[in-house]
């Protein structure tokens, strides 16, 4: 199976099993908008207690709050998103097709980047054992041309979109010969700036209403409440400031499922620091994000770091961590030193003081920040899209499991009784009702214990516990785990402790 046709399955398992659905189905949807359905909800409130407890329980010095998602509209001034958060747009005058100017120059690199790899690839199988990847990468000279033509863009472009060069970024895509993907036609427009931020009216009578934003960051209200924070929480610095809550965005270019949506949730953390210790907090939290990532399981080798060299303009160094998902390796959070731009800003435009007083070193200064700022339905879909499986048997049958990490499976214990009489419901159901204290359980007593089985596979539950006429008698139960199917009868009192192992957040908690 290829990537792409994993991917629309898996897409089609998120509905069928009711994780995710399309924003307003029934009116063919909405597009870039999507519903998160019964067990979707769960696993995205599992995701957001790791993160959430990561922060705010295990780090002393971070607080969570939750703001408004409307702000005053000068919030959005002073943090240069009414003028600065743009996207670079083209049109192409034949297909009438929309496109983000960027994003073109970007695959066309990757398409370049695509050509080196196959060359890699094919004097890997042409030297066989003594191939020198190194060795061949800088002396091969349909590579070196290639490296140099993708450096030769990638620098052309940041340099234009740094410096706001909206027809350098035009003549970029003439020069590289672009065709637009529909019409293959190179008929294309000026770039042209498009701001991002939805925007609505505040007040009854339209006359008086004021336009506001919609956030597109959740930064900004962390930012607003730096000082009640700091004053009521008695906080010294360093500390920080966790959020989690939506976001919006008009993204021109919204695809790959809830990759890039244009109502999307953000977990973000802003660390408030010294001037001038901001790059020491900036590599710790680095370090501290990836470990976050990686104690989840999902794999070391899924996570890379992609350091900026187009900063926003308010950093003074960015690195993403980037997912390997099913089409490649993509953002999926960012930490962004931040300097003091955003508490400057604001002191600017409200004319109130935005200021420390340290009293370690009797002096008064606009606090650095370095922030944290994950997508959670991005991480719901590297979570969601690694832990699909489709797997054959022995015995020849086949079965889609969810190899979700155990902490954030939506349903931690399916209870089965073996048949739907004798007793054995009731048992069940006298089991679930003291397990349901601790675990969310689901109780299941329809079809075969086979089928019952690959439904708890195919939402990734990791234990299913059976009860069967023997536990009337001797008070044990079969418990079986997802992954190797392995089968073990244990006393009913031991579920509890068995469960719990694999569950508890604590076990994750002590490798970060
Ligand atoms: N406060 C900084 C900030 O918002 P960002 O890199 O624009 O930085 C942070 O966004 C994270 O939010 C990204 O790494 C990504 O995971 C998530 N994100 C951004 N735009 C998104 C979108 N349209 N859909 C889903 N997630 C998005």
């Amino acid at each position: 199976m290829t990537q792409e046709e994993l991917f629309k399955s898996l897409i089609a398992h998120a509905k069928e099993y009711g994780f995710i659905f399309q924003s307003s189905e029934i009116y063919d949807g909405l597009s870039a908008v999507y519903d998160y359905g019964q067990l979707g909800a769960e696993l995205k409130n599992n995701i957001k207690r790791y993160w959430w407890e990561a922060m705010v329980r295990l780090n002393e010095n971070i607080v969570g709050i939750d703001s408004a998602i409307f702000m005053h509209p000068k919030v959005w001034e002073a943090s240069g998103h009414v003028g600065a958060f743009n996207d670079p747009l083209i049109d192409n005058k034949d297909s009438k097709k929309r496109y983000r100017a960027d994003v073109l120059l970007e695959d066309h690199i990757a398409k370049i980047e695509e050509k080196i790899e196959k060359e890699v690839e094919k004097g890997s199988k042409r030297f066989g054992d003594s191939f020198d990847e190194a060795q061949f990468r800088s002396t091969n000279p349909n590579i070196l041309r290639n490296r140099e033509k993708a450096d030769d863009i990638t620098r052309r472009m940041n340099e234009a979109l740094n410096s706001n060069d909206l027809e350098a970024v035009k003549q970029l895509i003439i020069d590289c010969e672009i065709v637009c993907p529909i019409s293959g036609s190179r008929n294309w427009t000026d770039v042209r700036q498009f701001n991002l931020m939805f925007s609505t009216q505040m007040g009854s009578v339209s006359e008086d209403a004021n336009i506001i934003y919609l956030r597109p960051e959740t930064a900004q209200g962390i930012f607003v409440n730096f000082l009640n924070v700091q004053k009521t929480g008695r906080m010294k610095i360093p500390f920080g400031i966790a959020q989690i809550g939506k976001a919006f965005r008009n993204e021109i270019v919204a695809r790959q499922f809830i990759f890039r949506m244009r109502e999307f949730e953000q977990m973000e953390m802003q660390f408030f620091v010294r001037p001038g210790e901001e790059m020491k907090w900036y590599e710790h939290w680095k370090e501290k994000r990836l470990a976050w990532h990686k104690a989840l399981g999902l794999g070391e080798s899924k996570y890379r770091f992609h350091n900026h060299e187009k900063l926003a303009h308010y950093a003074n160094a960015a690195a993403d961590i980037e997912f390997e998902f099913p089409f490649g390796f993509k953002e999926l959070e960012g930490i962004h030193s931040r300097t003091d731009f955003d508490l400057s800003q604001h002191q600017k435009f409200s004319g109130r003081k935005m200021q420390y007083f340290d009293p370690e070193t009797n002096e008064s200064y606009v606090p650095y920040v370095v922030e944290t700022s994950i997508g959670l339905d991005r991480t719901f879909l590297a979570v969601y899209s690694t832990s699909y499986c489709e797997e054959r048997l022995e015995n020849g049958e086949e079965r889609v499991v969810l190899k979700l990490p155990a902490v954030l499976a939506p349903v931690k214990v399916a209870v089965l009784p073996l048949v739907k009489k004798d007793g054995l419901p009731e048992k069940a159901r006298e089991i679930m009702g003291d397990l349901k204290f601790d675990f969310n359980c689901q109780y299941d007593e329809k079809d075969s214990i086979g089928k019952r089985y690959r439904r708890q596979d195919a939402i990734g539950t990791p234990y299913c516990i059976t009860i069967d006429h023997q536990t009337l008698e001797d008070g044990c139960v079969t418990i079986r785990e997802r992954d190797t199917m392995a089968q073990e009868r244990v006393p009913v009192e031991k579920v509890r402790g068995i469960v719990d192992e694999r569950v508890s957040l604590r076990k994750i908690f002590e490798k970060i």
